[in-house]
C-alpha cells in the first residue's frame, strides 16, 4: 500500500486498470479485517459484489446495517441506501458511499418541501391532522432521509419493495387514506394487487397547483400517489411481455414493482430484487425466465443459475435497463475507499443531520418491524 499521501488521492485510482485492483482489494479488505462490512446491493457490478460482504436488496441490506458489528461500512449501492444505513447503524459507526454521485433519479423526485407543500394542502382540505390522523403517509426506501423524517413524525413508515403490501395495510389499518411517496408504480402495483381499484389511487404532481387534482378527487381518493417513477424500470413495456412469450412459449416473467402497472399486470409474478433471485432459486430445473429489472443482476443470474439448468434471459434485450448510478460504483472508487481507511482516512462519509435521524430512524424501525 502506498504512503498516506497517495492513498488519499482519487484520480490516481482512477487511472489503474481493473486487472490490478483484485489483488489490492484484498489486501485492503483483509487489513481492515472485521472493522469493516461490505454490504453491496444486487444491481452492483460483477467485479464490486465480488467483494461485498452481505449482497440483497435494500430490505435485506437495511436489516444487514442495523446488525453490522464493524466501525466502518462500506456501501456499494446508492445514495439512499448509505443515508438508510447511517440512520439504522450504531453511534459511533462510519458509512461510507465509495462514489458520491451514485444517487437515484427516482428519489430525486420528490424534494422535501415539495412533500411538505402537498402535506399542507391535504390538512388544508381537511383530509388530515398536520400530525397524520386521516392519511398515513408512507415512502418508499428509495427517498431522502428528510421525507423518511417527516413520514415517521406524522405516523408513517418506510417500506421497501419486498414489503410495500405490508406497509399498506399497516397504513390502511391506521387511516382510511394514504399518500404513497415517490413511486407511482410501486404504490399502484401494490395497491391494486390488494384490491385498491384503480379510480380510487390518483397521481399527485408536485409541479402543478394542488397536485393537478380537484378538491372532490383528492377527496375521494383512498391512495394519493406521487408522480414518481425509476428511469430504468419504465424501459420495460408491456409488448415486452408478449414478444418474449411469442418467442419462447412456457417462459416465466417476472418484473420489479417499479415497472409500469400495464408490464406487471401481464407478467407471471412482480417482487423485489431477492423475490426475483428467490423465484429463480426455489423453481424446478429446466424452467426459463424473462426478468424484467437492472441488467447486471439478470446478467448474473443467466450465469449462476445455467448450472442448474435453468435459462435466465432479459425481458427486452434493446431496451438497455442499466442503472448509471448504480453503476458508478467503480472497482476503482472501493479500492480508494478501503485503502484510506485502512491508513485511518475515512472518505466519503454519509452523515445524516441529528435532528432527521432521529424520526427517520422512528419510520425505518416501523419498516423492519412489518414484513
Ligand atoms: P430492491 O429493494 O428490490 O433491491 O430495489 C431497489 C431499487 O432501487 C430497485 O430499483
Ligand atoms: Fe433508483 Fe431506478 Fe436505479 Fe433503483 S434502478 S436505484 S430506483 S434509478
Amino acid at each position: 500500500m502506498g504512503s498516506p499521501a497517495e492513498v488519499c488521492s482519487l484520480e490516481h485510482y482512477l487511472e489503474l486498470p481493473d486487472h490490478i485492483l483484485e489483488d489490492r482489494l484484498l489486501t485492503a479488505k483483509q487489513a481492515l479485517g472485521r472493522e469493516v462490512v461490505i454490504l453491496g446491493h444486487h444491481y452492483q457490478r460483477d467485479e464490486v459484489i465480488r467483494f461485498a460482504d452481505f449482497r440483497g436488496d435494500s430490505y435485506k441490506l437495511s436489516k444487514e446495517a442495523g446488525k453490522a458489528a464493524g466501525r466502518y461500512i462500506v456501501f456499494c449501492g446508492v445514495h439512499f441506501m448509505a443515508e438508510s444505513a447511517d440512520i439504522l447503524s450504531r453511534p459511533g459507526q462510519i458509512t461510507v458511499l465509495p462514489d458520491l454521485n451514485a444517487g437515484c433519479s427516482m428519489a430525486d423526485m420528490a424534494e422535501i418541501t415539495q412533500v411538505e407543500e402537498c402535506w399542507e394542502q391535504l390538512v388544508r382540505a381537511g383530509m388530515t391532522s398536520e400530525e397524520g390522523v386521516g392519511i398515513t403517509p408512507i415512502t418508499y426506501i428509495n427517498s431522502t432521509a428528510a421525507i423518511k423524517a417527516f413520514v415517521g413524525e406524522r405516523g408513517g413508515v418506510v417500506c421497501t419493495s419486498a414489503n410495500a403490501a405490508a406497509a399498506i395495510k399497516w397504513g390502511l389499518a391506521k387511516n382510511s387514506k394514504l399518500l404513497f411517496v415517490p413511486d407511482q408504480h410501486l404504490g399502484r402495483n401494490t395497491g391494486f394487487a390488494l384490491g385498491i381499484p384503480l379510480q380510487e389511487m390518483v397521481v399527485w404532481d408536485p409541479y402543478i397547483i394542488n397536485g393537478g387534482l380537484t378538491t372532490d378527487r383528492l377527496c375521494s381518493a383512498k391512495v394519493i400517489l406521487w408522480k414518481g417513477h425509476c428511469s430504468v424500470h419504465q424501459r420495460f413495456l408491456p409488448e415486452h411481455v408478449d414478444n418474449v412469450r411469442a418467442k419462447y412459449p412456457g417462459i416465466r416473467v417476472i418484473v420489479h414493482p417499479e415497472c409500469r402497472w400495464e408490464v406487471s399486470q401481464k407478467a407471471d409474478a412482480v417482487g423485489s430484487t431477492e423475490g426475483l433471485l428467490r423465484m429463480i432459486r426455489q423453481a424446478p430445473p429446466g424452467t426459463s425466465f424473462a426478468v424484467g429489472t437492472e441488467i447486471h443482476l439478470v446478467n448474473r443470474m443467466r450465469r449462476e443459475f445455467a448450472a442448474e439448468d435453468k435459462r435466465v434471459i432479459t425481458l427486452d434485450d434493446y431496451c438497455g435497463c442499466l442503472c448509471s448510478t448504480m453503476f458508478r460504483i467503480s472497482p476503482q472508487h472501493l479500492c480508494w475507499a478501503l485503502e484510506n481507511l485502512a491508513e485511518g482516512h475515512v472518505v466519503n462519509q454519509i452523515k445524516v443531520k441529528d435532528d432527521v435521524k432521529h424520526w427517520a430512524r422512528v419510520a425505518l424501525d416501523r419498516m423492519l418491524e412489518i414484513q
